[in-house]
């Protein structure tokens, strides 16, 4: 079977889906992988590293995809409402894995399935145990986390750690982490190891032992409230807007005196809530900062621009929206593995093939399309 890797053409995607340790276990275990000239550049795997890893060099997008059984992506194939329609160049019947954005995109999923193409959503990967390491949403989240951290300090006009120098006293810079799931944990762990004042605040309950046990401060809105914010798969509730009102009030008073805010709070498949309103970004001090992760889904503040760093009077805003991109080689290299781990119990070590059990969970709520339909229940809910 064919397994082909072709570079990223949407704009700013500096990640490629593939690296060499996971070609090589590809090829061991008998596929046939093809990468597409230049897709690891970015990432520091260049054609040569990628060839003594067992992989063809195709020279072209279209090389690449025309003769895959399984194509790796990071975004989701492009369409013929795109620059380059990459769909029309795939076999019918091909199976794609792709972070697809599947609950935000899904007229991009009709296309695929008027193709007769099979995709899969890695980021409908169930959050069950067995299945973390196939997580790309984490693995992507931590390095988004770390780089949300290191964007924050660079923007800033301080230090982050207390120093006691012969001139002086620098004072430790004042972080506030906003949603802690992956990306909450990893900046709240990367702003303390560069000497910050840790505060984090969620609606889930079990957030607050996960900020204390990383020496952060949990931010207490309503404990009661707090305990029924959880769905079953892990994610949260959207609130009432009787919390959202007491929400914005202890944010208000906590905010003013930050330095650093970073904001991650996402709830799937719905507008990032809003968190941070202009009047509390007026309240912070000139050179503060403003890191917002969610800003791909609207932004959790209320001034962010998407893909700018903006200043509201001496207060940065920072709102790119692919920060894992700016660690381009460990996000390749966590990616792949997630596809790895994802596709490797299914390949009979006997006939070197891909059988995919159907009825798998992971199988199961990743796939988006299959037969020339959407066969995906929440996506076909998607309004
Ligand atoms: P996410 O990216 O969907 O959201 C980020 C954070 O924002 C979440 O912690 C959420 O509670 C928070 N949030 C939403 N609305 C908020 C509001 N109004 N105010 C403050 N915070 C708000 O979440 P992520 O990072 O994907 O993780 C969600 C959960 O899933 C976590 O408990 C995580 O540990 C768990 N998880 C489990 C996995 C597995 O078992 N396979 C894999 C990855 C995560």
């Amino acid at each position: 079977m064919k397994i082909s890797i072709p570079k990223e053409n949407r704009v700013g995607e500096t990640r490629v889906a593939a690296s060499p340790e996971v070609v090589k276990k590809f090829t061991a275990m008998g596929f046939e992988v093809t990468v597409e000239s230049g897709a690891g550049q970015n990432s520091g795997f260049t054609d040569e590293i990628f060839k003594e890893a067992g992989a063809k060099i195709a020279s072209d997008t279209k090389s690449t995809l025309s003769n895959a059984d399984i194509i790796f992506k990071i975004q989701r194939l492009m369409t013929s409402n795109d620059e380059i329609d990459e769909i029309s160049m795939c076999k019918k019947d091909a199976m794609v894995l792709a972070h697809m954005s599947a609950l935000v995109s899904k007229k991009d999923s009709e296309e695929y399935a008027k193709a007769s193409l099979t995709t899969f959503a890695m980021d409908l990967m169930p959050r069950i145990t067995r299945a973390q390491s196939m997580d790309v949403l984490s693995s992507q989240s931590n390095l988004s986390g770390y780089q949300a951290v290191i964007k924050g300090a660079s923007s800033f006009n301080s230090a982050f750690p207390m120093m006691m120098t012969a001139a002086g006293t620098v004072a430790p810079a004042k972080v506030f982490i906003m949603g802690v799931g992956v990306a909450g944990l990893q900046a709240i762990a990367t702003a303390k190891r560069m000497g910050a004042i840790v505060t984090a605040y969620d609606v889930r309950a079990a957030t607050k032992e996960q900020v204390e046990s990383l020496g952060g401060k949990f931010l207490i809105v309503d404990e009661e409230a707090m305990k029924e914010a959880e769905t079953s798969g892990g994610y949260a509730k959207e609130m009432t807007e009787e919390y959202k009102k007491k929400e914005q009030e202890v944010i208000k008073k906590h905010i003013k005196d930050q330095d650093i805010v970073i904001t991650t709070a996402l709830i799937p498949g719905r507008p990032a809530p809003k968190l941070v309103t202009a009047e509390m970004v007026n309240s912070m001090r000139t050179g503060s900062v403003v890191v917002d992760l969610a800003a791909e889904m609207g932004g959790n503040c209320e001034l962010t621009k998407r893909n700018e760093i903006f200043d509201a009077d001496g207060v940065k805003i920072v709102g790119f929206d692919n920060l894992p991109g700016e660690l381009p080689k460990d996000a390749s290299t966590l990616f792949a593995k997630n596809l790895l781990n994802f596709l490797s119990p299914h390949v009979n070590n006997e006939t070197n093939k891909l059988e995919l059990d159907w009825e798998d969970e992971t199988v199961k709520n990743t796939l988006v399309t299959k037969g020339g339909s959407i066969v995906s229940e929440i996506v076909k809910g998607v309004s």
